[in-house]
């Protein structure tokens, strides 16, 4: 087998891992809609799944090879991009990467460094303190569509068939579309637009 078939098969692989781990982690991050005790009440129900040395080490694992391969494809993809979908697939591609390297050395800086319980306020620190919402609040928006739009770009590539009289370019820009609205309402319940936050003193990292 080509090297580049071996390094695309992995990076869909752990590309799958992390894709359901997100899918948990934004259904988590949807109850912050509701507020801030809820969140942190689904979270407890969803950390055994995720926050343990099984799950963990294969979550961290499927983050390292997600990196490596699509840096090597990247590569080997250089001159090949040209349609719409194929610049969103490599432009989200390298967002994403650098918006997993810093997202899960910023949870374990919190976890053993600052020894905080990385719950809801974490993610809301950054996001709810002038100026490093500055940057916190692109660097999440961005991370969100990013994911979307990556999910989008391999779902015009692969899928074949129409559905609901839909075409695979179609199904992709609602897959986009879906993104941007859950982006907005994630941005709302984390800086609390319904319910106005009250951040912990020990969470007032930005302060
Ligand atoms: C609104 C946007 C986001 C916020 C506020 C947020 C917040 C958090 C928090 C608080 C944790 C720690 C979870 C825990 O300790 O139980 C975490 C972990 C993590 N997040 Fe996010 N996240 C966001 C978006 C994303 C996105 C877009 C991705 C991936 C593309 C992502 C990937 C991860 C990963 C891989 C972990 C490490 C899981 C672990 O072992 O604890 N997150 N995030």
């Amino acid at each position: 087998m080509r090297l580049k078939t071996i390094l695309t098969k992995i990076h869909f692989i752990s590309g799958i891992v992390l894709t359901a781990f997100i899918g948990l982690h934004f259904f988590n991050h949807f109850f912050s809609i509701i507020g801030p005790e809820k969140h942190i009440e689904i979270m407890k129900l969803l950390r055994p799944i995720y926050r343990n040395t099984i799950s963990e080490s294969l979550l961290f694992l499927a983050v390292l090879l997600q990196l490596c391969t699509g840096s090597k494809l990247r590569k080997a993809n250089q001159n090949t991009q040209s349609t719409p979908f194929e610049l969103i697939q490599h432009w989200s591609g390298i967002y994403l990467a650098y918006f997993l390297l810093i997202h899960v050395a910023a949870v374990l800086i919190g976890r053993y460094f600052l020894k905080l319980d990385t719950n809801f306020y974490f993610g809301a620190a950054g996001l709810n303190s002038f100026p490093a919402n500055l940057f916190f609040i692109p660097y999440y928006c961005l991370g969100i569509l990013s994911f979307f739009a990556h999910l989008a770009a391999i779902h015009n590539k692969k899928m074949k068939v129409h559905l609901v009289g839909l075409s695979p370019a179609h199904q992709a820009k609602i897959i986009l579309f879906f993104g941007m609205v859950v982006t907005l309402l994630l941005l709302c319940g984390f800086t609390n637009q319904f319910n106005g936050l009250d951040l912990p003193d020990a969470y007032a990292i930005f302060n």
